[in-house]
This record gives structure tokens, C-alpha cells and sequence, in this order.
């Protein structure tokens, strides 16, 4: 690695740069060295690991989604130099460090069970039915320091043995189904699909039918938007597009 190196910002812009336009390789200052699946690759410093692998030639066609954090596709599994820790993240983003030891995990096969939550009990013992395995917890808290969401996933696991609906939804609400915590956890409990079972049920029988949504269902069960969707069915793509775009915006 280079010494003297450039602000971390200049870095940042310059190794995507280069990433992404195929910048000439002898204007790239800065170089870090990363071993994916073993193999070591020269690649620019400051880039994600996401973005590392693809300049080292790795293509993504699957395990790669938003690129912002919020699909949980890119999960990812590291080791850095000279630390014994196996780390986990989301590929997309985590910077990638000279001598850093990168695989992607594309995909957890998990465990996902299916059920009608009309017909569910709305008590713990659903998730004793589907997921009977959350009762060999062990405490161990591994899947809440594996969760790149910093979410307390021990303890939402514990509000669904509980059958504590409100502060498990509430403590697993961020989670983007990545699929970590499940690949750390020693009792092989899917925690992301127990949480998920968890909300559906909560905002079927925890949280009632809020009065807004009931009006509005009302509305359009009467056909109030009827004449508007089928003009917006008509629109062309562009007309669509400026439709959007001019759209009423939330403020930011
Ligand atoms: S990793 Fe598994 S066993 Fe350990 S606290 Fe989390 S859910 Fe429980
Ligand atoms: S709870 Fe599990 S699946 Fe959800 S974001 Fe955290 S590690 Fe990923
Ligand atoms: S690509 Fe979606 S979270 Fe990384």
C-alpha cells in the first residue's frame, strides 16, 4: 500500500471512477491488495467489496440487487488481515482493505414455511408450529453480531418464543432478509423468516385496520380512481415518466 495517500473522499470518488468508466489503470494513485476466495487481485483502494470484485472481473448476476443496502442480496463474509475474526456485512457496503480475505454468500437456503395467517393462532405457539426450532436458542447473540443492521436479533428471536408480537416487529422491522444471521446461528433458526411470520401476524390481529386504510379501500371499492386508472393505463412510457416526475413529493 501507498503511503502519503490522498483525502479519503478524492480516494472514494477516483477508485469508483475507474471502476466504473474504465479510467487508465497508471492514473489510479492508490492500490490495495484483496484475496477473493483465495486469489489474490490488485485492485484501487476505497472501492466496496462489491464493487472491488467486479474491477478484479467478477460479474454479479445473481447476489448483487439495489446497491444502496436495502435488498439484502449482497451478503458477504470477510476476513481482515491479521484479525482472526470471520466479519460478516453487506457487500455493497463495506469498504473493501488491503489484505482482506472476500467470499459472497449469494444465497442462504433457508427454511421458509408456508401458512394462511387467517387460519394462525395469534400466540407463540405459531411460531412453535412453524418454526419449532426457535425453542433451541441458545443465547448466544452471534446472529445479533453477525446482523449488518445492528438489529437486536437474539431478542426479537426471544419476543417471538414470548409470543411478544409488538417488540418483535417492532425490533426486526429494518431487517432486509439477508440472511446472516441465520448462516452464524449454532440452533440453525431462520430468524428473518420467523420475524416475518411475526409481522404479518401483528399487523393482522396486533394492529387493527388502521381508519385512513378503511376509508380508503371504501373509496375504492365505490370506483372513486376508476376514471384515473384508466387513463393512466393509457399513457405511453413517456407520458407515464412525466406523470412521476411531476408527481406530489413527501417532503424530504
Ligand atoms: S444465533 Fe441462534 S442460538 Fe444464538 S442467540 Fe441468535 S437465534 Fe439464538
Ligand atoms: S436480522 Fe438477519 S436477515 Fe435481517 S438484516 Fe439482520 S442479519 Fe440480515
Ligand atoms: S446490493 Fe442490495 S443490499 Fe447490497
Amino acid at each position: 500500500m501507498q503511503e502519503n495517500r490522498s483525502p479519503i473522499m478524492d480516494r472514494i470518488a477516483e477508485a469508483n471512477k475507474a471502476a466504473t468508466t474504465g479510467i487508465d489503470a497508471k492514473d489510479i494513485k492508490d492500490w490495495i491488495t484483496i484475496y477473493i476466495m483465495g486469489k489474490a487481485y490488485t485492485v484501487p483502494a476505497d472501492l466496496t467489496i462489491l464493487t472491488a470484485m467486479e474491477y478484479a472481473g467478477y460479474k454479479f448476476v445473481r447476489g448483487v440487487g439495489c446497491r444502496q443496502g436495502f435488498c439484502g442480496a449482497c451478503a458477504t463474509v470477510f476476513r481482515k488481515k491479521g484479525d482472526y475474526k470471520l466479519q460478516t456485512g453487506m457487500a455493497c457496503q463495506t469498504r473493501a482493505e488491503d489484505g482482506m480475505y472476500l467470499v459472497q454468500i449469494p444465497f442462504s437456503p433457508a427454511e421458509k414455511a408456508e401458512y394462511d395467517i387467517t387460519k394462525e393462532p395469534y400466540e407463540a405457539s405459531v411460531f412453535i408450529k412453524h418454526y419449532p426450532e426457535v425453542t433451541r436458542c441458545v443465547s448466544c447473540n452471534t446472529c445479533t453480531k453477525a446482523c449488518p443492521q445492528d438489529l437486536e436479533v437474539m431478542d426479537y428471536v426471544q419476543a417471538a418464543i414470548r409470543g411478544a408480537f409488538d417488540a418483535l416487529s417492532e425490533a426486526s422491522f429494518d431487517c432486509i432478509q439477508c440472511g446472516l444471521c441465520a448462516i452464524r446461528c449454532p440452533a440453525e433458526i431462520v430468524q428473518y423468516n420467523v420475524a416475518q411470520l411475526g409481522r404479518r401476524m401483528y399487523g393482522r390481529y396486533g394492529q387493527g385496520v388502521p381508519e385512513h386504510l378503511r376509508k380508503r379501500v371504501k373509496e375504492i371499492a365505490e370506483g372513486k380512481f376508476k376514471k384515473d386508472m384508466e387513463k393512466i393505463i393509457k399513457c405511453s412510457i413517456e407520458e407515464l415518466r412525466k406523470i412521476y416526475t411531476d408527481r406530489e413529493k413527501e417532503p424530504e
